[in-house]
């Protein structure tokens, strides 16, 4: 039986769009200022164009202007890096958004450097993980998926989780490594575990908030889990679904679902838990970076 109540991202999320979206038009109505956002991909990786059409759709949603600058595949470290360039030196443009993975000839984490930190919406450039680390959450801009699940976290527990021990599982810079941080910032007790950590499954059930990050189709399972925990589910993975037809797939996230859901307190679902966050926090980043352009 069911136990864990179900976080609704795209409600939360779209409680934080209601936001973005007043604060767009305040800025528009007060300082004459439309907030821009410039969304940069390069190749053709199916799922990069979903996510980035849904940003730039969104954007236009919260009254942005949103540009989109779609590049070929075989574009140069040169020309990308140009248009980095020409992107911070406008004004008009608050936000720039490198779509990741980028395609392998290129360095990703020059282009990365190379966006200015007040316009790096996605948090990423050492400036800004280094204000997070430092737990300068006033200047710096965090990057949006853990900055989602860092809502869902304080909406849950409050703002100070002094004496509660968080996981997370995975250690990349765009989010294992940030989401430690807020944790850890926000008093947590907190590991961080990849894939070289043994007994994972003992290290989980210590966690009062779990959040997983892996990439690997349901592997967390009930038994990792302490009665009663936060689960958080980063991931977001694409498994066959022959019981909906020969071909079909659906998403699934990092934990088991339906049998996690009978041990956790609080779960998100994947679809429609953390996903929808990432946009909404992105649009938050950006309206902050345009507000602070004007001073
Ligand atoms: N690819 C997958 N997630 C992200 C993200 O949050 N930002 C960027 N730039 N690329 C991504």
């Amino acid at each position: 039986m069911r136990r864990a109540t179900i976080i609704d991202g795209k409600a939360v999320a779209a409680s934080v769009i209601d936001v973005v979206k007043t604060a767009a038009a305040a800025l528009e109505q007060q300082d004459g200022v439309t907030i821009g956002l410039a969304v940069i991909i390069v190749g053709d990786d199916p799922a990069s164009h979903t996510y980035v059409t849904s940003k730039s759709r969104m954007a236009k949603e919260c009254g942005f202007k949103s540009v989109q600058h779609t590049l070929p595949t075989h574009t140069s470290q040169g020309d990308l890096a140009t248009l980095v360039n020409t992107l911070n030196a406008d004004s008009t443009v608050h936000g720039i958004l490198v779509q990741l993975p980028l395609p392998t000839h290129l360095d990703s984490e020059a282009i990365i450097q190379a966006i200015q930190p007040e316009k790096d919406v996605d948090g990423l450039s050492v400036v800004n993980a280094g204000k997070l680390a430092t737990g300068d959450l006033k200047t710096g801009h965090v990057s949006c998926t853990p900055a989602g699940a860092m809502v869902f976290v304080r909406r849950i527990h409050g703002e100070d989780l002094s004496g509660l021990t968080a996981v997370v599982i995975g250690r990349s810079n765009l989010f294992g490594k940030p989401m430690t941080q807020l944790l850890l910032n926000a008093n947590a007790t907190v590991m961080t575990a990849h894939s070289r950590t043994k007994n994972l499954p003992d290290i989980c059930r210590q966690a009062d908030i779990l959040v997983a990050a892996v990439g690997r189709a349901e592997m967390v399972k009930a038994s990792w889990v302490k009665e009663g925990a936060t689960v958080i589910d980063v991931g977001i993975n694409r498994v066959a679904a022959p019981e909906s037809g020969v071909g079909k797939t659906r998403l699934v996230g990092d934990v088991a679902f339906s049998e996690v859901a009978e041990v956790a307190g609080i779960i998100t679902p994947v679809p429609g838990g953390v996903g929808p966050m990432t946009i909404a926090m992105l649009m938050a980043n950006t309206v902050i970076a345009a507000y602070r352009s004007v001073g």
